[in-house]
């Protein structure tokens, strides 16, 4: 380890100062020297401590990413909205008929990548996507603050729209359509209505038949680990062979 500090203190003497980003790696708490069977319970652990540090927004941000049918790759933020440790796998909420959902449903290939530049970690995960359960969709859809509902009626998401006054016009015709008086919902007794999902909006599963974990260390000699996994797939179900795990050069 006095070797790495060493390193470190040489390059930062050495490097040109950056105009921005991290100049020098500190020594941080690193993948453990034995590695674990499966990635997840220190996946899990990372995103706990990235929420409990409440020094982002949105921790449970991740970049998306899909290919369409030419295997052209695109990258979007979306929220992690749950993460399942067995067999293994991440949530995230969209509209199906997105870019994203149609490259998605058509490809069934899918990446996540989250990075938390506090913690100097970052996770990759790699694999296939299934919609979730239509009842876990409904559930969560439920929950969702009304706003955010009639958003996913009234969005086309991905489709163009003429301006930007079109796509608020849309939204007060939806609601004309549906009922809803703003006025009386913001300002009066009328309570919150209640909206029930639209069939185009829902979960996507990501199972990841590889993933891989990521923290930052001194000298840039950082500590990577990489667990894949044999995933088989008949339609919408999985099967599983167990992790096996290796560390990967920085
Ligand atoms: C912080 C953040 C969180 C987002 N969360 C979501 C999300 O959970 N679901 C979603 O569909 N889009 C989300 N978006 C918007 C997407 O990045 C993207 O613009 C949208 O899904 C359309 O992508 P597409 O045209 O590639 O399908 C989020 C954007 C940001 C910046």
């Amino acid at each position: 380890m006095d070797g790495l500090v060493c390193i470190s203190c040489v390059m930062s003497a050495h490097e040109p100062k950056a105009p921005y980003g991290r100049e020098v790696y500190e020594p941080g708490e690193n993948l453990p020297i034995e590695l674990p069977e499966s990635p997840f319970a220190i996946f899990q652990s990372w995103f706990d401590d990235a929420k409990k540090a409440q020094r982002q927004p949105n921790p449970n941000a991740m970049c998306v990413s899909s290919v369409d049918s030419e295997g052209r790759p695109s990258g979007r933020i979306v929220l992690c909205r749950g993460i399942d440790a067995d067999p293994g796998h991440v949530v995230f909420y969209t509209n199906y008929e997105s870019r994203k959902g149609k490259e998605l449903l058509e490809q069934r290939v899918c990446a996540a990548t989250f990075h938390w530049d506090h913690f100097d970690r970052q996770v990759r995960l790699e694999g296939e996507v299934v919609k979730s359960p239509m009842d876990e969709s409904d559930h969560y859809f439920s929950r969702r603050r009304w706003e955010s509902q009639l958003g996913a009626w009234a969005s086309d998401q991905s489709e163009p729209i003429g301006s930007r006054q079109a796509m608020l016009d849309k939204v007060a015709k939806k609601m004309d359509e549906m009922g809803l008086d703003l006025d009386s919902i913001v300002h009066g007794d009328e309570k919150a209505p209640e909206i029930a999902r639209p069939p185009h909006w829902g979960g996507f599963r990501l199972y990841p038949r590889r993933v891989e974990l990521w923290c930052g260390d001194t000298g840039r000699i950082h500590d990577r680990a990489l667990w894949t996994r044999e995933m088989t797939r008949e339609g919408d179900d999985f099967s599983f062979g167990s992790w096996s795990a290796t560390r990967l050069q920085p």
